[in-house]
């Protein structure tokens, strides 16, 4: 779901609402610990379906549209209407009504739309509730047993492709596989702007705390910094009701296959989430576990207490590809909701160069178009003095077809803007697909482990 607008928690301009001003954690050595010992998982639920996404390119192109936004240019890139976006669903019920939704460790609200929503579109404008393309009619609050409304309080959450939603906020029973969090808090929107599959009736959040998108007003409209209620996303809460022997939750996301990709087919082995241990799919011997970097609300950078942390961030030592090892400034986000990479303008460029024939940037689109049978240069990404390498079949993606009808492809690797601190470059699932990431968000470590080749 990619990089979402939050809240400054200081506001030094005074404004009650700015993009937050991130600063990476320093690190005063290069720190990897050793590979924590990770127990099989307790649960494991497979991602079953993968889906093309025919009516919009969401979580794909989330970062390409803010910036063609930014730029004046208009909303809709030249890929409208291709396939290549995926993304990575589960089952699961709340209150004992059944959803798919999406599996997203780039944010932390989990909800799920609530019957008789009401649908806009991204320009605010009301549309037929059917334009939202939810797989349910929604979550129908009164037929739960088990919904406990939170009165007084308002959801209210923009994520990074501009799709936004608010409304109320509850409590509920939220089930997935084998594990059932009792009173989870969740919003329970009834204004959505959302560009839907047909399948998902929602999303799972499993960032942190301070990143969750609830605030102490009735009116959604009045959400800011200062009134902001923070609250354990799903796991968390999963933890401290002891539902997990072990604070871990794991994704092995699988790549599907091209003609997959391009064809629409459902997928029924798309990998696993799973909790309180390792996803359980084959992995080599390479694994690091490392600190997840925190972000200092004052612009002071912080190693220590008073680092708040948001997102899975990782502190990468290099991106290695031919002819280059390149040490990043800034960090990126580990995010299952976005599909691509993003990089520094400089990696992007540098490497997608390396292609034979090298990409080249499609300016209107803003996107780096590729041959679909270029030969892909090797990737390999440098954590905690490991190096994690990218297979060739994630950096090339189908992204639709031309006027004559031939399929246009795109690098898996994209821009993400100028190499700063503050920026937040996203690590998708063109990286995700070739490790399994396990989430130990109560020690604020990940470890990475490389999976065999599939
Ligand atoms: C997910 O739910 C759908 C619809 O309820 C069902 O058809 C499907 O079998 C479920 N998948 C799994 C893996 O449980
Ligand atoms: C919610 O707000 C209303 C009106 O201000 C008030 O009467 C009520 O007591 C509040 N409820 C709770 C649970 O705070
Ligand atoms: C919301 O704000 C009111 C007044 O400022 C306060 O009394 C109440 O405890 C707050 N509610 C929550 C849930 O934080
Ligand atoms: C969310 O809050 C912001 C202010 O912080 C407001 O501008 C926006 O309209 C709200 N969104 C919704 C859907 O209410
Ligand atoms: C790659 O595809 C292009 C058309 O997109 C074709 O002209 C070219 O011959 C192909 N090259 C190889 C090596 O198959």
């Amino acid at each position: 779901m990619g990089v979402l607008t939050v809240f400054v928690a200081l506001s030094l301009l005074g404004a009650t609402r700015s993009e937050y001003t991130f600063v990476r954690r320093v690190s005063l050595a290069p720190r990897s610990l050793e590979p924590a010992v990770l127990p099989a998982a307790e649960f494991a639920v497979p991602f079953t379906a993968k889906t093309p996404r025919r009516k919009s390119k969401k979580t794909a192109l989330a970062a390409l549209r803010g910036k063609s936004r930014a730029l004046g240019g208009s909303s809709t890139v030249a890929v409208d209407g291709s396939d290549f976006d995926d993304e990575y669903l589960t089952n699961a019920t709340i209150g004992g009504q059944h959803f798919s939704l999406i599996v997203d460790t780039g944010s932390s609200d989990t909800w799920v739309a609530q019957r008789g929503f009401n649908c806009f579109d991204l320009d605010e404008n009301p549309v037929p509730e059917a334009t939202c393309a939810f797989g349910t009619p929604g979550f129908n609050t009164a037929a739960s047993k088990t919904f406990q409304p939170f009165p007084n309080v308002s959801f209210n959450i923009t994520y990074g492709d501009g799709e936004f939603l608010s409304g109320p906020v509850g409590f509920d029973t939220v089930t997935i596989g084998g594990l059932s969090v009792a009173r989870q808090e969740i919003g329970v929107p009834t204004l959505t702007a959302w560009e839907g599959d047909g399948i998902n009736t929602g999303l799972i959040g499993l960032a942190f705390p301070d990143l969750t998108s609830v605030y102490n007003t009735t009116d959604p409209t009045k959400a800011s910094a200062e009134n902001q209620i923070p609250y354990n996303p799903l796991f968390l809460s999963a933890v401290s009701q002891k539902k997990v022997a072990h604070p871990f939750f794991s994704v092995a996301l699988d790549r599907g296959t091209f003609d997959q990709q391009e064809n629409d087919p459902f997928d029924p082995n798309l990998g696993f989430l799973a909790f309180g241990g390792i996803a359980p799919v084959p992995v080599v011997n390479t694994a690091v576990t490392v600190p997840i970097e925190g972000y200092s609300a004052t612009g002071t950078p912080s190693n220590g207490p008073g680092s708040d942390f948001f997102f899975y961030t990782v502190e990468v030592e290099a991106y290695t590809f031919p002819g280059a090892s390149v040490r990043p400034v800034g960090s990126p986000i580990l995010d299952t909701g976005t599909t691509l990479n993003f990089m520094s303008t400089e990696v992007t460029t540098a490497y997608n160069a390396k292609f034979d024939p090298p990409a080249v940037l499609d300016e209107d689109a803003g996107l780096w178009v590729v041959e679909c049978n270029a030969t892909v240069p090797e990737f390999g990404v440098k954590i905690g003095g490991k190096t994690f390498t990218i297979d060739a079949r994630d950096q090339i993606l189908p992204a639709g077809t031309d006027d004559n009808g031939n399929i246009i492809c795109i690098s898996g690797t994209q821009d993400g803007g100028p190499d700063v601190a503050d920026n937040i470059f996203i690590l998708g699932d063109v990286f995700l697909h070739n490790v399994v990431a396990t989430f130990n968000p109560v020690a604020a470590e990940i470890t990475l482990t490389q999976r065999a080749k599939y």
